[in-house]
């Protein structure tokens, strides 16, 4: 049942207006303006229309209907107006001032039922379609939920896989997108981001993960092999590039300009390219290597001195920093070099914890992964939370 109010200093009027009215509404009549505002702001249940009269006492009608509309506890409540004025500038303000309908003196009440009603149905609509609106907002905001859910469960999973394969390659996944993280933030505070959009950094540190997914495809006897490789396990070996983007290729299709696919390609294939053209699969140089596998390079090769492999023992960030420096313009991206060398002291402090990390994993104390921190960071995001 739809509430209304009437405001009206004309006793007679008002109830006549009330007995119209009370059969099919709740009906609470006010004979002067100001106890109808005061009514209005103790009330937790307010009326779905008013009807009010011009020459309403307590405020000026104009004035009554300006506190209403400005106000936003009161400014979704409909207003008919009633006014014995014939002069149509009145009637304009009035509707200016918001009112749904204006209805001239005197008030024949059947009429006024039927304007009032139709008011009602009015609103009656309004409401059906704001609620179909809130439920469509909040089916999209599950969807986005759930697929991004699944996105990072697949990447859960790919990454998991290859720490099953290699177990110097899961936690050099992590740690890889990590130091990415540190300089790809310096170089975009610096203006230098190739296009790259600010919001993607999350969901490029996520496809960095999967930079060496390929890596399932390469046989164990060479993954793990101590000692130098031969020609042909080289090959194989080199292959890792190929094997992942040959695989995102063949699914592309299913989302086409996706994002994270594109960035998720062009770092799996393209992270071993040298700026000098002699890196592999295609032999790019410079510029013509994507710009996310240009930085990625840096993280990845930063890694992998200062880790341990079944081939190498690690060494220290100061000798790898040397390395990367000596590096630029020949295997890296002078720029990407430039951003690493101002960001190093981030990167040896994360390399740090990163390794602190590992020694609890390993002690079976740390039961959330990155993956799953950033997870609930990034649902946090999407439900509005910091
Ligand atoms: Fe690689
Ligand atoms: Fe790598």
């Amino acid at each position: 049942m739809h509430s209304i109010m009437i405001v009206d200093s004309n006793d007679t009027e008002l109830m006549a207006m009330q007995r119209a009215f009370e059969q099919s509404c709740s009906v609470v009549t006010m004979s002067n303006a100001k106890a109808a505002l005061g009514r209005l702001n103790k009330t937790t249940v307010l009326p779905d229309l008013m009807i009010i009269d011009l020459e309403i006492v307590g405020i000026p009608a104009f004035e009554f209907m300006g506190r209403l509309k400005s106000n936003d506890k009161f400014k979704e409540i409909s207003l008919v107006i009633i006014s014995g004025d014939k002069d149509t500038a009145t009637e304009l303000e009035a509707y200016r001032l918001g009112a749904s309908d204006f209805i001239h003196k005197p008030v024949n009440v059947t009429l006024l039922k039927k304007r009032v009603d139709l008011q009602l149905e009015v609103l009656g609509y309004k409401k059906q379609v704001h609620t179909h609106m809130t439920q469509l907002a909040q089916n999209a905001s599950f969807h986005a939920q759930n697929s991004l859910r699944l996105e990072y469960f697949l990447i859960g999973i790919i990454t998991d896989m290859i720490s099953v394969k290699d177990g110097f390659t899961g936690m050099h996944s992590i740690a890889v997108s990590r130091y990415m993280g540190i300089i790809l933030k310096d170089m975009m505070m610096s203006g230098i981001n190739y296009g790259i959009a600010a919001e993607d950094f999350e969901l490029i540190l996520l496809s960095a993960q999967l930079h060496d997914m390929g890596k399932i495809g390469v046989p164990d006897s060479v993954l793990r092999k101590e000692g130098k490789y031969t020609d042909e396990e080289f090959i194989q070996m080199k292959n890792h590039t190929v094997y992942a983007s040959n695989a995102i290729e063949r699914y592309a299709y299913l989302l086409p300009n996706n994002k994270f696919i594109i960035y998720t390609y062009q770092m799996a294939r393209y992270h071993h390219e040298r700026f000098d053209g002699n890196g592999y699969p295609d032999g790019l140089a410079g510029q013509n290597i994507p710009f996310l596998a240009r930085v990625l390079a840096v993280a990845d090769v930063y890694d992998a001195l200062i880790s341990k492999r079944s081939y190498k023992q690690p060494i220290t960030h100061e000798q790898a920093y040397n390395i990367i420096s000596q590096g630029a313009g020949v295997q890296f991206d002078p720029q990407v070099v430039s951003a690493f060398q101002r960001a190093q002291a981030d990167i040896f402090e994360a390399s740090r914890q990163l390794q602190a990390q590992s020694l609890a994993m390993q002690a079976g104390q740390q039961d959330q992964s990155e993956l799953h921190k950033s997870m609930e960071l990034k649902s946090k995001q999407m439900n509005g939370d910091n």
